[in-house]
């Protein structure tokens, strides 16, 4: 009476009791990177000294930030390019498409795992798998060949009934699974999709909605390996990789959730949180400015011919700018195969790269105070590049029907015919390089490329000042936003850390450097979003030793404990009120223990109150060598 998501973990796990709450270590199977946090993991594993990568199969993809406005970027590829060939990795070139669309098409199989330097890396759950986002550490560990630890989530089945009506998409679907649980709901929990209304999803269909578990804050989301994983499979011409798995059918949930899809009907998340869902209907009429088309989210073929469908024969409203991103260039070249592309120039649409672009805020910011509609899964405050813009969040069928018509609307009064998966996908792996795995070959380091920055042990008692006081819900790009002018200097620690919190706190760099580093203070879901490893990284940089929060998002509490900063937890979230920014607090470190509360002393106010740590004994050594690469260097020097 397994479910699908414990069968996958028990073939896995290395130790500990598949029980929820209960720290577990697993094989990693396979791994992604992208670019924007590849570069500090591939660093990351040069320093742990392997000789080669020790999974089934590791991906380095270029996806992220792939303009060339100076050397940055291009040193950073050349850099990726040269040490996936002297290590084992395959290389997927800029241009090839974004990581999780090709890992879908060209690497994903049914029972394996996969662990991802980037928060979307569950997109991968649609074909059956367990696939989690991490830090670019974590990843280096698994590529290394170290088990992934985590706490064992709880299960939640998600039951789908009936077909979509028209018009009515399977993004629709995770955007009421969001309205209905929040971008908390997630925490803690695997989401395994069952029930006779996911007959009818594809796996493309399927991909969106174990995307967008991400924006749950979930530890990954999956769908059976059923038939239509195997027509996938077939069509990608890997039928080979195919194997059946489904939960047994008395498998027993933690919680059980039911989604009529017959009743659903197109939806909108508002800016500025995914969670803030509405009808379609209740925004009608909405002047649009923008339709950006694409993400890993909404970028498959089928999403593309469905909205080259609908604006088949038709123009874009003057007053719209629609831009389109491909998911990779299997999706492009098919495009371009059918017409369908010559559809979407025809009607006068925008064509950009197959990767991120504007997801990640490469181009295409929306005028100020501008209305864009998205087909991707983030919109929060700042992201698109322009501050006072607002972001929806929509189906492709909404977009397309909206940048018609210059208004938001829907696509439910449209007629067209939903596309159906085509004969045969075309293979085209040119763009794929395989690895020479050559122990002489040289690894090309431009002068953007800066070694991991180093880090003290955990110092017997802290005793600083609190650089920065923020609210709830605070993600990792107000912590470390990205964008064409930033993320070139991912692999420059000491550069980025410049632009860190400089959205909301423009002070808090140089604050920083003036005291020595010292504490931030947070509210509930603390670095929600992407699993940029660079949010803790800046503030590790910048001497930040522990971090209070009322609770966090686990991908971004995994990387502050690998960056050696302490995550800690309001034991009375009423404490949170009467602390002040530049407030001196103290805390005896030597305390830190399984299980045990600290007592923090705020010297400024003269009062104390406790904390929890919730550390299992592997993360309270990893905090006290000073993070996950020292105490790694330590073992490796025993
Ligand atoms: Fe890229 Fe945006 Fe997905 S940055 S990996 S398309 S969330």
């Amino acid at each position: 009476m397994k479910t699908l998501a414990e069968k996958i973990l028990a073939a896995h796990r290395v130790s500990g009791e598949l029980k929820a709450g209960m720290p577990i270590e697993i094989k990693i199977d396979q791994t992604l990177t992208q670019d924007a946090t590849g570069t500090m993991a591939y660093l990351q594993f040069e320093a742990m000294g392997c000789e080669q990568v020790k999974t089934e199969c590791s991906l380095s993809y270029v996806d992220h930030n792939t303009l060339q406005n100076g050397f940055e970027n291009a040193d950073d590829h050349e850099y990726l390019r040269t040490v996936a060939d002297r290590y084992g990795i395959i290389y997927s070139r800029p241009g090839n498409g974004i990581c999780h669309q090709v890992h879908l098409e060209r690497f994903d199989k049914p029972g394996k795992t996969l662990l991802g330097s980037d928060s979307h890396t569950p997109t991968a759950g649609a074909m059956g798998m367990i696939a989690i986002g991490a830090g670019g550490l974590d990843v280096a560990c698994a590529m290394a060949g170290m088990p992934f630890a985590l706490t064992m989530p709880k299960i939640v089945n998600i039951r789908l009934k009936n077909r979509l009506p028209h018009g009515v998409g399977a993004k629709d679907i995770i955007l009421k699974v969001l309205s209905l649980l929040s971008v908390k709901g997630g925490v803690g929990k695997i989401f395994e999709y069952t029930g006779d209304g996911i007959l009818d999803l594809s796996v493309p269909e399927r991909s969106t909605i174990c995307n967008m578990g991400a924006e749950l804050g979930a530890t990954t989301s999956l769908f059976p390996s059923d038939e239509n994983t195997h027509e996938f499979l077939i069509k990608q011409g890997r039928g080979e990789d195919f194997t059946e798995l489904k939960a047994d059918p008395d498998a027993v949930y933690d919680e059980v959730l039911e989604i009529d899809c017959a009743a659903l009907k197109p939806l909108v998340a508002c800016p500025h949180s995914p969670d803030l869902v509405k009808p379609v209907e209740e925004l009608a009429g909405l002047k649009v400015n923008q339709v950006a088309i694409g993400s890993c989210t909404n970028s498959s073929l089928t999403d593309l011919l469905e909205v080259a469908r609908i604006l088949k024969g038709k123009t874009v409203h003057p007053d719209v700018s629609l831009v389109i991103s491909f998911g990779s260039k299997q999706v492009l070249r098919m495009l371009s195969r059918c017409g369908a592309l010559d559809d979407l120039i025809a009607a006068g649409a925008r064509l950009l790269e197959a990767t991120c672009g504007p997801c990640i805020g490469m181009g295409q910011s929306p005028k100020t105070e501008g209305v864009s509609l998205r087909t991707f899964n983030r919109n929060f405050y700042g992201r698109s590049g322009t501050m006072s813009a607002g972001i929806y969040l929509v189906s492709p069928a909404t977009a397309a029907a909206s940048a018609i018509a210059g208004v938001v609307c829907s696509a439910e009064t449209i007629d067209y015919v939903k596309p159906e998966m085509p004969e045969a996908y075309l293979i085209d792996d040119s763009m794929l390089l395989k690895p020479s795995c050559d122990p002489q070959r040289e690894i090309l380091r431009g002068p953007n490329i800066k070694p991991y920055p180093a880090k003290e042990p955990l110092a017997e008692r802290i005793d600083k000042l609190v650089m920065i006081k923020v609210g709830d819900n605070i993600t990792t790009d107000h912590i470390m936003p990205a964008g064409a002018k930033i993320l070139p200097y991912r692999s420059n620690i000491e550069k980025i850390s410049e632009f860190c919190y400089s959205q909301i706190e423009p002070e808090f760099h140089d604050r920083c450097l003036k005291h020595g580093g010292g504490w931030i203070l947070a509210g509930e879901n603390y670095g929600q979003g992407s699993s940029r490893e660079h949010a803790a990284l800046a503030p590790m940089y910048l001497k930040i030793q522990a971090v209070i929060a009322k609770s966090y998002a686990r991908i971004h509490r995994q990387n502050l404990i690998n960056a050696g900063i302490l995550p800690l937890v309001f034991e009375d979230p009423q404490d949170y009120e009467r602390i002040e920014a530049m407030d001196r607090l103290e805390v005896n470190c030597e305390a830190l223990a399984e299980g045990q509360p600290l007592t923090i002393t705020d010297a400024s106010q003269g009062f104390t109150f406790n904390v929890d740590h919730h550390c299992t004994a592997r993360e309270i050594e990893i905090l006290k060598a000073g993070g996950l690469l020292n105490r790694i260097r330590r073992q490796n020097q025993r």
